[in-house]
């Protein structure tokens, strides 16, 4: 799924934000999605504190949830296999027809966007201890920690996957029962796995940590038990409680109430624009360093073992770091006494890359330059040895004032393409709307590209690979690129990524608010390759991958060692196969050397059944992979390695790791399965380091 937490900040100074935006104020309240089945069988539920509670099948939204191209919900008994598990509480006998066609279980797909832990509700240290000594909760509610041997493992765990696996993402869905407005606005939630080696291991193999990141926000709200600052999706304090009344707090793990009324909102949030750093969108380990990202704000450093919060971290750069400051430079000619105090800040994008030929981090901090609507990006390359910073490189983007989500690395460039976004300045600025709900899209609009020297290069050879921009590519919203190269050949600088072809949405994740994503509203992403000839600056060609045709899926990777090359494979996590956009149930597996199945014809609904897919199952849900080289493996052999993916089990109310050998095709399935002791909520992105000291790590 996609994760972005857009950054519109820097618009709050931008000249070019107009009062056109004056006519834009659409307040609306959150749906609160109705199930359409009629089912009269009654389901018991039992909490972690032992409360029971009957609900109907109504109620737990026992329902085959809707989807892009079937966007009224069904009912169960249209897919009598899903409606026999139902009741039953099992798995679905299913057939290689039934899968990869993206039915799926509401209430299933709701309980993956529980809050971590087992708790949805205040209780004190003193319960919580109480309970835990009866074995009741295996996770700290205040502070999501929870440290364990994995003793339940089905399968034989390779002894060449070694080294530790580190997961970030939305893991806390509120304070005191109060849900978030928005999944993306959701604490963030770390998680290691440490795969030992066997020969130095007496018991289990694998170790189990987690914790939330105490970022400021956090700590604030954990004290005060109510929201204190806005989030980037919509969650806001709420002003006036006397004249409206405190939130009805339905619990973490319930529909949200909705939005307040529209004067409690602007008297809360109106002109306050300091929003929350939630550092749950990813999580790396490189340099002796642990670090939890969100691309609004600079990361926060953890303790590589015990996952405890340090701090924010200006990565060694010299930016101020004060709470408050906003990723807007200083206003240009006025002294420093005169400027505003939010001013100064900067911001860190949340998808670094590792260059597999140097081993240099690629990072970069933006700032929006105040006066005329660009932005200012700075690229930085780090070695690992100390997090030393080996060079850095600053330009300036004319006309973006949103950081795009994520950047491509090659051999000699980085190039970040800018997806076509406008924000309703007025909604935000008068508390009516989050920043991120008050993005725009025209996914209709041709968009652009910007290609600069890495900042490691010579004299000479920034002359040769000097910054180019690439107008009028074709309508494609991109959202996660899996690698680029530059082809030896023709000079071209080729791409892969994940994104929405050209769409009317008009909105930007607006449908991922509400409990959790629904997919009636949500276009299918698919895998594409993009083109650009460098010497006339042009995109040449951009289409869905040949053989990935109607295959929906997001989170592309591919090996490691392939990030700047051309990759044979890449795999991503996997919706169905069908041009649909649903949950996530597979693995998919692309061959990117031309072998691929070309099905340019295929109509939406009908099935890809060429592509390599791992199916999971209709009531489990999988998590972005990642692809972890084998100790002592062949680094220049992409199949030397394993699939690492995380996934939901709905039926047991657990989450596992699936291991995939890529010697063998994904649809032979996992050769190990890592079970946990409860479930995780569905989380973001993560790094594989292959060794606990942590100097570096393997991600996409
Ligand atoms: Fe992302």
């Amino acid at each position: 799924m996609p994760s972005f937490a857009a950054n519109v900040l820097p618009f709050l100074l931008s000249t070019r934000t107009t009062l056109a935006f004056l006519s834009k104020a659409p307040i609306a309240s959150l749906p609160i999605r109705l199930p359409t089945a009629t089912i009269n069988a009654v389901a018991t539920e039992e909490d972690a504190l032992g409360t029971t509670t009957s609900v109907t099948l109504e109620d737990a939204h026992a329902f085959i949830g809707s989807t892009h191209l079937r966007p009224k919900s069904r009912n169960l008994k249209e897919v009598p296999a899903l409606y026999d598990a139902f009741l039953t509480g099992t798995h679905p006998e299913q057939s290689k027809d039934e899968l990869g066609r993206g039915a799926f279980v509401m209430s299933d797909w709701r309980k993956a966007w529980h809050t971590y832990g087992q708790c949805d509700r205040s209780i004190t240290q003193a319960e919580y201890k109480k309970i835990k000594s009866e074995g009741g909760l295996v996770v700290d509610p205040f502070t999501g920690e929870a440290e364990y041997e994995v003793e339940d493992i089905d399968g034989d765990l390779p002894d060449d996957l070694v080294g530790v696996l580190y997961r970030n993402g939305a893991g806390k869905f509120g304070i005191n029962g109060e849900r978030v407005a928005h999944i993306l606005d959701a604490d963030g939630l770390v998680l290691r796995f440490e795969f030992r080696p066997p020969e130095e291991t007496t018991s289990s193999r694998v170790k189990f940590t987690s914790r939330f990141v105490e970022t400021e926000g956090f700590c604030e709200e954990r004290e005060s038990k109510e929201f204190t600052k806005r989030g980037t999706f919509g969650t806001a304090p709420r002003g006036l409680t006397s004249l409206f009344g405190e939130p009805l707090r339905n619990g973490l793990n319930n529909d949200p109430e909705g939005k307040p009324p529209l004067l409690s909102r602007m008297a809360a949030n109106a002109l306050q624009v300091d929003i929350k750093n939630t550092a749950n969108t990813h999580v790396i380990a490189f340099g002796g360093k642990v670090l939890a990202l969100w691309e609004a704000g600079m990361p926060y450093s953890l303790d590589p073992v015990s996952l405890e919060t340090v701090g924010v971290d200006s990565l060694g750069l010299p930016i101020d770091i004060q709470p408050g400051k906003f990723a807007v430079n200083y206003i240009p000619g006025l002294p420093k006494e005169m400027q505003p105090e939010i001013l100064g800040g900067k911001a860190h994008t949340a998808h670094p890359k590792i260059c597999p030929r140097t081993g240099h981090l690629v990072g970069w901090t933006w700032a929006q330059n105040p006066m005329d609507g660009s932005m200012e990006i700075t690229f930085t390359e780090y070695d690992s040895d100390g997090f030393r910073i080996v060079a850095s490189d600053t330009h300036t983007l004319d006309g973006v004032a949103l950081a795009p989500h994520d950047c491509v690395l090659t051999e000699h460039y980085i190039f970040l393409k800018v997806n076509a976004l406008e924000l309703d300045q007025l909604a935000f600025l008068s508390g009516a709307m989050g920043p991120a709900e008050c993005l725009g899209m025209d996914g209709r609009a041709k968009v652009r590209a910007f290609a600069f020297p890495r900042p490691t290069l010579s004299g000479e050879e920034r002359k040769k690979y000097a910054p180019f921009v690439v107008n009028d590519i074709p309508a494609c919203f991109s959202i996660h690129f899996s690698h680029g190269y530059e082809d030896e050949k023709t000079g071209d600088l080729v791409s892969y990524f994940s994104g929405w072809p050209p769409n009317d949405s008009g909105s930007f994740l607006g449908a991922w608010g509400g409990f959790c994503p629904d997919y009636d509203k949500i276009p299918p992403t698919f895998y594409w390759r993009m083109v650009f000839d460098p010497t006339t600056k042009e995109c040449v060609d951009l289409r869905v991958l040949p053989g990935a045709e109607n295959i929906c899926c997001e989170h592309p990777v591919v090996h490691p060692n392939f990030q700047t090359k051309d990759a044979r494979y890449a795999y991503a996590q996997c919706c169905n196969a069908i041009g649909d956009s649903s949950a996530p149930m597979g693995y998919a597996k692309f061959c990117l050397d031309g072998s691929a199945i070309n099905q340019p014809n295929l109509e939406a609904g009908e099935n890809n059944d060429t592509t390599d897919v791992y199916w999971v199952g209709s009531r489990r849900f999988t998590g972005e992979p990642l692809v972890v080289p084998k100790r002592n493996g062949n680094p220049e052999r992409e199949e030397d390695a394993y699939l690492l993916g995380l996934a939901f089990d709905a039926v047991k109310d657990k989450s596992c790791i699936m291991v995939f050998d890529l010697e063998r095709e994904l649809k032979e399935g996992p050769v190990c399965t890592v079970w946990l002791k409860t479930a995780l909520p569905h989380g973001l992105h993560g790094c594989f380091a292959p060794d606990p000291s942590v100097q570096t790590s393997c991600f996409c």
